[in-house]
């Protein structure tokens, strides 16, 4: 599993130009027998899209790349390499297609080396000049990869992200053992304000690498964080990410988090981003405990990039993912010719959760005034009959939010809710929740599409039922369900104290929305129903 992960995700994964934003690609892409295209996801007009990039602020907007391959072809998954495509936006929700930013197979620009892909890495603003290429300066490093050989190249722009040069001391941090082919890449670059140097964190194989730098250019090991030392088993590790975070939004409670990509399935996961509170002694990490916990529990939120919310640097960040899992990414049958979505932006949170620090997260607010049409009903009975609390959603499209909240309440004997969302009668997404063991679940493995064409390991992957715990517990439960044309996130509570965000490939015209028990009866105590405005 981890070596099919290891081997997968260094293919070369994948030229590249016009990638719309979801806004426009819903009017102008023509679509054969009804839409298929995410609404409010972010989704390459063509070709293959996989990991995102931390966006940066700079000139009035946000500025967010990920990795697009334009050779990329369904019958050859394998074609061609990944660049950056560029794309920004000053509310985080609507995102405006640009073009690639950072050309893939570029030369060392003195020597002419050959570099090959542009891979994943992280961008800096250099408000202090301090590589020298100017006040401002958009700053990448980012794995390039050679005959299966990585190691990470610079390079800047001076024209707030649109275009970029190569650095002509390319590679900036050449692989230490080529021989071994060994892992050495996505560099996650970050300020470490107490050192007054850059950090970069590395994905090398089980372990992730700290390094320093005063420019950028030349870095310098510090120590590596190993879980596998202390029997964590996560494959091969991706896209590390260091940040600090106010426990409950006090400053004395101010911790570090180190996430991951990982393959959970040796604990019961899919591979997701795990993640481990702990400390940060300007040199090494060191976790808080052994396990892992998870950002979210579904099967497709992964290589996952944070980032600051200039409001509330140390109380709130953002996080985007790919929603793909490298178990099935090749064999998905994905319609049109794109392949890949990212996940809706949230905002996280450090809170308390009855007694356990746990990272929260919730799509941003800005998504809120997306919806309309809002239909609700309330204190309806939910038997095994759908038509009992018969649902006033007559006009389901593709693309919507649900609100419920379900109780378990006196002389109420069921024991699960079963949301089916994007059904016909025989096919259907479910997303459910289990009161006697206080977990939610998203079951896919009738979603249509997916689950009948997918064979061995990649269907067993894609038909797992996945669920997550709600630390909050209780006889009551919020679901907010995110369903757009591909995929569906799930976040329980307010605050979003947990989360499964998967996709789905659901027949077309498929839009039944039932509510149902799994015996006798619950309370809907409320719900409502409200579909994307594109
Ligand atoms: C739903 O039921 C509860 C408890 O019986 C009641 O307090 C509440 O007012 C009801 N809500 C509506 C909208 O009828
Ligand atoms: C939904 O799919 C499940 C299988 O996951 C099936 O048992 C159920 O009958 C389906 N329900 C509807 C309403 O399609």
């Amino acid at each position: 599993m981890s070596t099919f992960l290891f081997s997968a995700a260094r293919q070369p994964l994948f030229n590249s130009f016009v990638v719309l934003s979801f806004f426009l690609l819903a009017r102008v892409v023509p679509l054969v027998a009804g839409q298929t295209r995410p609404n409010y996801h972010i989704t390459p007009a063509t070709k293959w899209l996989n990991d995102p990039q931390r966006p940066f602020f700079l000139g009035g907007e946000w500025h967010l790349n990920y990795l697009y391959n334009s050779n990329w072809d369904k019958s050859n998954p394998g074609a061609g390499g990944t660049e950056w495509y560029h794309a920004t936006s000053v509310d985080m929700v609507q995102w405006t297609p640009r073009d690639v930013a950072i050309k893939k197979y570029q030369p060392n620009p003195s020597s002419g080396a050959i570099l090959g892909d542009v891979e994943t890495g992280s961008a800096v603003v250099d408000t202090t000049n301090s590589a020298g290429f100017g006040q401002d300066a958009v700053v990448a490093v980012l794995t390039q990869m050679q005959d299966g050989i990585q190691q990470q190249s610079l390079f800047y722009s001076n024209d707030a992200g649109y275009t970029y040069t190569a650095f002509d001391g390319n590679p900036v941090m050449p692989n230490p053992d080529p021989s071994a082919q060994a892992a050495f890449r996505d560099p996650k670059i970050f300020r470490d304000d107490e050192a007054g140097h850059w950090v970069a964190a590395l994905a090398e194989g089980t372990k992730i690498g700290f390094y320093k730098s005063t420019d950028l250019k030349t870095w310098a090991f510090m120590s590596a964080f190993s879980p596998i030392d202390s029997g964590v088993d996560l494959g091969t590790l991706e896209c590390p990410d260091l940040y600090q975070m106010d426990l409950d939004g006090n400053s004395a409670s101010r911790t570090w988090i180190l996430a991951v990509g990982g393959n959970g399935y040796l604990r019961g996961m899919a591979t997701g981003t795990a993640y481990w509170a702990g400390t940060w002694d300007g040199t090494h990490f060191t976790a808080t405990g052994s396990s892992p916990r998870w950002m979210d529990e579904g099967p497709d939120f992964y290589a996952t990039v944070s980032w600051e919310n200039p409001q509330d640097k140390f109380g709130s960040r953002y996080a985007i993912a790919w929603m793909n899992s490298w178990d099935y990414a090749n064999t998905l049958p994905y319609y049109g010719d794109f392949e890949g979505q990212l996940s809706l932006v949230r905002e996280v949170k450090y809170q308390t959760i009855n007694g356990t620090p746990t990272l929260v997260s919730m799509p941003i607010a800005g998504y809120e005034t997306r919806f309309t049409r809002p239909v609700s009903v309330s204190n309806k009975t939910i038997t095994t009959d759908p038509a009992t609390a018969s649902l006033p959603v007559d006009l389901p499209g593709g693309a919507y939010v649900i609100r419920a909240a379900v109780s378990k309440a006196d002389g109420d004997d069921g024991n699960k809710v079963y949301f089916r969302i994007k059904s016909n009668g025989n096919y259907n997404t479910t997303i459910g929740y289990d009161f006697a063991n206080s977990q939610v679940f998203f079951a896919r493995g009738s979603d249509g599409s997916a689950s009948d064409i997918l064979v061995s390991g990649a269907k067993q992957s894609w038909d797992a039922v996945r669920t997550a715990a709600n630390p909050a517990g209780g006889n009551t439960v919020k679901l907010a369900i995110y369903v757009d044309y591909n995929s569906v996130e799930t976040f329980v509570n307010d605050e979003g104290v947990a989360s499964l965000s998967g996709l789905i490939f659901p027949n077309q015209g498929a839009e039944g929305i039932d509510v149902e028990a799994d015996v006798g009866k619950l309370t809907l105590t409320s719900f409502t129903y409200a579909s994307f405005a594109a």
